[in-house]
């Protein structure tokens, strides 16, 4: 009789649109994928991979990547340009009244919330900042690397002893390579993968914290968080 009444007084609330439901399960994917090939490209020494073989490994991690960058930007447009919890005033720490609403979520002042709640907001804020870091300094080590695009063809003429046969210029071959061009851009790339490998260390932290934190509100709001990033709805008080 109890949950009848409480099952009454319930609505279905639709908060995730099909393009922000899209963009998760694509990012889970993608950066599932790209933990698991960066960790056997950070430990190839140790694994005893060939040269060929960190190429190859390189190269599926970059061609996830593109998928990566290309969600990832899709979703700072819908963040832009979309509409209700699309919006990056929706999704981030940064709107106006945050400090207040953070305030009043501690306190337990605010029980449930159509779209995030503060804390939900800091880790979204956090983890786009570390993707963010990750595809920026990811497509710089790739043209510096492997010489993939965006950046490849640039830093091959950079490095190119005879700029009129750029063709012959190969990963990990010192042909048509002037070696004080190279160190150049090597030295250029130092900071880009400094940046890569500790921003990959903090997602190692704040995913774990990710799914922690979404245990913890389904069962302290019950409002059906996990599932309404599947099917798009919560499960909220009518009032
Ligand atoms: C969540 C996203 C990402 C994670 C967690 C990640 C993780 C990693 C890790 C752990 C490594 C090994 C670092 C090392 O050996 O020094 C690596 C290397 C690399 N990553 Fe990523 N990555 C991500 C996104 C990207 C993207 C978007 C690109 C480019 C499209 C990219 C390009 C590369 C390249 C070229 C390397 C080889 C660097 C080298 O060791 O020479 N990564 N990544």
């Amino acid at each position: 009789m109890q949950n009848k009444n409480s099952s009454k007084s319930l609505a279905l609330v639709y908060v995730w649109s099909k393009k922000i439901r899209f963009f998760h399960w694509l990012n889970v994917l993608c950066v599932f994928l790209l933990i698991a090939i960066g960790l056997i490209i950070l430990n190839s020494k140790a694994l005893g991979v060939t040269s060929d073989g960190k190429i190859l490994l390189k190269t599926c991690h970059v061609l996830v990547g593109y998928a990566f960058c290309i969600n990832l930007l899709c979703r700072v447009l819908v963040g832009f340009f979309g509409t209700g919890f699309e919006k990056w005033g929706a999704t981030l720490a940064f709107n106006k009244g945050f400090a207040s609403e953070f305030k009043k979520y501690r306190l337990g002042k605010t029980k449930h919330y159509k779209g995030h709640n503060p804390a939900g907001k800091l880790m979204i804020t956090a983890m786009f900042l570390a993707l963010s870091v990750q595809m920026v300094s990811g497509l710089v080590i790739a043209g510096t690397d492997i010489y993939y695009p965006p950046l490849g063809g640039y830093f091959k003429e950079q490095v190119a002893i005879d700029s009129t046969q750029i063709k012959l210029i190969k990963p990990y071959s010192k042909v048509n390579i002037d070696a004080e061009k190279y160190q150049a851009m090597r030295d250029l790339r130092a900071p880009f993968i400094t940046a890569h490998v500790y921003s990959f260390y903090l997602l190692l932290l704040l995913i774990p914290l990710h799914v922690a934190g979404v245990i913890f509100t389904e069962r302290k709001e019950k409002s059906a968080i996990t599932s309404a990033m599947i099917n798009g709805y919560k499960t909220l008080p009518k009032d």
